[in-house]
Order: structure tokens, then sequence, then C-alpha cells
């Protein structure tokens, strides 16, 4: 049985301050959780909100990484620095990574690999375009995304990733993928890892929905049986949003 893995990307919201107080927040009001809680603050804040977290079980996430360990990379940060942090996984090839900052699948797969060296977790981010999905490739996108995202990454690594599918077009916009078609797209993802590492480890792989996640869409995403979580954006920004998703059964 597979556990259920939510994590909120905070993305370019919040100061120390009011990253410190919704972290507070979830360590009261989670509690009681049942999964896997991740929270991925700004650079910025991932100090206080590391020293906040201290003790429970959330982990701290960075939205993003560079790639390379260390060297003349202007405004970028390494994961040694992230570690240092006290950051224990982080979010790599996110659409906004992909489509705002051009990033491809080839430097998305240098990150995934550095970070797994490093002894991080890693949850990689696949989904399609609009035009994609409308042209009937949602899931040859999906596909090869997770191939060349994970390419190279050795067998005993891959319990320390998590895929996320994030349907480009449902990100920030209140369109949902149904539960069926993520499902679907959920199921082809678990196939291509089954071909590339084995029914046993596919099994095992966690695979979050993210794309306008709801308090009163949640549950029904996650009833799916290959939805395991959900990386959730915009609820992610409140306890009063965050919490009902995180605490759902
Ligand atoms: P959203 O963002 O929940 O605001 O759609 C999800 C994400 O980008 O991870």
């Amino acid at each position: 049985m597979r556990n259920y893995y939510i994590a909120g990307n905070w993305k370019m919201h919040k100061t120390r301050a009011e990253a410190a107080a919704l972290a507070q927040a979830l360590v009261s009001q989670l509690k009681k959780g049942k999964h896997k809680y991740l929270v991925a603050p700004s650079f910025t804040a991932l100090e206080t909100v590391a020293s906040v977290l201290k003790g429970s079980p959330i982990l701290l996430g960075a939205q993003n990484m560079a790639a390379a360990e260390q060297g003349a990379h202007t405004g970028e940060v390494s994961v040694l620095q992230l570690k240092d942090l006290g950051v224990q996984a982080v979010i790599l090839g996110h659409s906004e990574r992909r489509h705002s900052y051009h990033e491809d699948d080839e430097l998305i797969n240098k990150k995934v690999k550095l970070a797994l060296q490093h002894g991080l977790e890693v949850i990689l981010c696949v989904g399609e375009l609009l035009s994609e999905r409308e042209a009937g490739k949602a899931e040859g996108v999906c596909e090869i995304q997770t191939v060349r995202g994970l390419a190279g990454v050795a067998a005993g690594d891959l319990s320390r990733v998590s895929i996320a599918y994030e349907p480009v077009w449902a990100i920030g916009t209140g369109k949902t993928a149904t539960p069926e078609d993520a499902d679907a797209i959920h199921a082809a993802i678990r196939r291509v890892v089954a071909r590339l590492y084995g029914g046993a480890a596919a099994e095992e792989l966690l695979i979050q929905y993210g794309g306008s996640v709801k308090p009163d869409n949640a549950a029904q995403l996650m009833a799916k049986e290959h939805i395991d979580g959900a990386l959730v954006g915009g609820a992610a920004l409140s306890a009063d949003t965050f919490v009902p998703i995180a605490l759902f059964s």
C-alpha cells in the first residue's frame, strides 16, 4: 500500500515572517496527519522555515536548484547550500521552470542526478501543454519527460524520487484534470517506470497530481488508484486551504 504525499509549493510568495507563521500553523495542525508532507518556501525563507519545522515530520523542500555543485553561476543556488540550510528535498522540472525559464529535460536530468547524489529527495514534475493535450499527445509528452528526467538514475535511488503530474493548463488556472484523465496519465507514468525499473519499483513510486488542487477536489483525485498525493500551489499558501487537503482520509 503506497502512502500519500502532499506537498505545498509556495512559489515566489511570503516574507520570512509570513512563511514562519504558515509553517507554525502547519506544524500544529498537521500533528494528527497520517500522510507524508513537504513545504517548499522560497530560498530566502528556507532557513527560517527550517527552524520552525525542526522536530516535525514535515519535510523542507526547495523549489529549484542549480545543475552544478558550485562555481561561477550568478543568481543560482547550489545543492551544497541547500543542504547547509537543512533542505531535505527539491522540486525539479516544475512547469514554470520548463516554460518561463526554458529548462529542458537534459538540464532537469542533471539536477535530478546531482540532488540524488547528495542525498536529497526529488519531486520530478512532468506535464503537457494544452495544445499537446488537444493533439492527443499528453501521455507521450509525460512519458518522454519521465524517461529523460530519470535517465541515469540508479534503481537504488528511485525510492527517493516521486513524480508530480502537473498538466500545464491546470496550474494556477482553476481548471483541474478530471480524476479519470489524471489517473490515466499516472498509470502511463507508472508503466514507463515499470519498464525502466521493474514492476515492484513502479508499484512503490509515489505519483502526485498538481494543478488547481483545492479542498473540494483533492479527495476525489486522490481516491484514484494511481494518484498518490498532491503538489499544491495556490491552496498551499494558507493553512485554511492546505490543512483540509493534507488531512484528507
Ligand atoms: P496550483 O499550482 O495549485 O496553484 O495550480 C500547482 C503547482 O504549480 O505546483
